[in-house]
């Protein structure tokens, strides 16, 4: 006979391909013991043509899941397979968290909510200019620009090597949004009380450019989405050139919230034995 507690066990996934060097399963694993929950969450490697196949047995409850995180490359399909996305998955086109609510498929976008949560938690008054610039305009800028946003910076600058990705998260965002080439990045630094990295450069120890801070408003922070290294090239340059910073580790950590929130009941705090164990 079947344990009686397993019953009310409720288990969570991250799905990727590849996933195994995801920190999720860290991340939830610690609330889940903090909490004293009887539940799991656990990297599950699928791949794309798989997707649907994994997402319909969701749906259909023969997974065992309640919900999960998903990332690279499976974004966008989760997005289009979800029957009911919420209006910030939906303007991003693509969704990193998913739960099964009434027998529907929920799908939402916590990356924004990861990077402003991080922010104020580490540089409150990171706003107060009502003006950003940010660097780079690939996947993981558009969940920074739309957050921004909604938390009312009503001047968002990005800039871009290819002008023309730019352009296209100019017209998806509104007016707000004002694209630029990289040449243009002192100009529109000017009186800017945020700056945030989002391209690669600097990852993992990769080269980076030099880059003068100086047109930044006094008291302006410098933040950055990678956070391999920690403490990257370009936040390096900002920390010297008497700038604050944030790094990108709080981003990835508190845009689990939501997502442990829903699956399991609880609201997890980011907490600094929750920094130590991922660093
Ligand atoms: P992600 O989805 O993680 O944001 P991406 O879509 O590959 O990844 O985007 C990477 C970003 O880093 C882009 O803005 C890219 O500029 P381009 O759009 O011009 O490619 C930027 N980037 C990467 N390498 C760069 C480099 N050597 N110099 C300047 N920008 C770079």
């Amino acid at each position: 006979m079947a344990d009686s507690r397993e019953t009310f066990l409720v288990n969570a996934f991250v799905t990727g391909w590849p996933v195994k060097h995801s920190r999720s399963p860290l991340i939830h694993g610690h609330w889940l013991k903090q909490f004293g929950i009887a539940g799991s969450y656990r990297a599950e490697a699928v791949t794309e043509a798989d997707f649907p196949a994994f997402i319909k047995s969701l749906k259909e409850g023969s997974s065992g899941f309640r919900g999960g995180n998903v990332t690279i490359p499976h974004k966008e399909l989760a997005f289009k397979l979800a029957d009911r996305p919420d209006d910030l998955a939906e303007e991003l086109g693509a969704s990193n968290t998913l739960w099964m609510e009434d027998g529907l498929l929920h799908a939402t976008n916590t990356d924004g909510h990861g990077f402003t949560a991080n922010l104020d938690d580490r540089h409150p008054g990171w706003d107060r200019t009502g003006r950003a610039v940010i660097f780079g305009a690939g996947g993981a800028s558009r969940a920074v620009i739309q957050a921004i946003r909604d938390r009312g910076v009503s001047e968002i600058h990005v800039v871009n090597r290819t002008v023309s990705r730019a352009e296209e998260l100019a017209d998806r965002f509104g007016s707000k949004v004002h694209a630029h080439p990289t040449e243009a990045l002192k100009e529109v630094m000017s009186g800017t009380g945020l700056f945030v990295n989002t391209t690669s450069l600097g990852m993992d120890g990769s080269e980076a450019p030099e880059i003068d801070y100086s047109p930044l408003a006094s008291g302006a922070v410098v933040t950055d989405i990678v956070y391999v290294p920690l403490k990257t090239p370009l936040l390096a340059q900002a920390e010297a050139q008497g700038f604050a910073i944030v790094d990108g580790l709080g981003m990835l950590l508190h845009q689990a919230v939501p997502g442990f929130e829903k699956w399991f009941g609880r609201r997890p705090v980011v907490d600094k034995a929750l920094r130590d164990l991922v660093i």
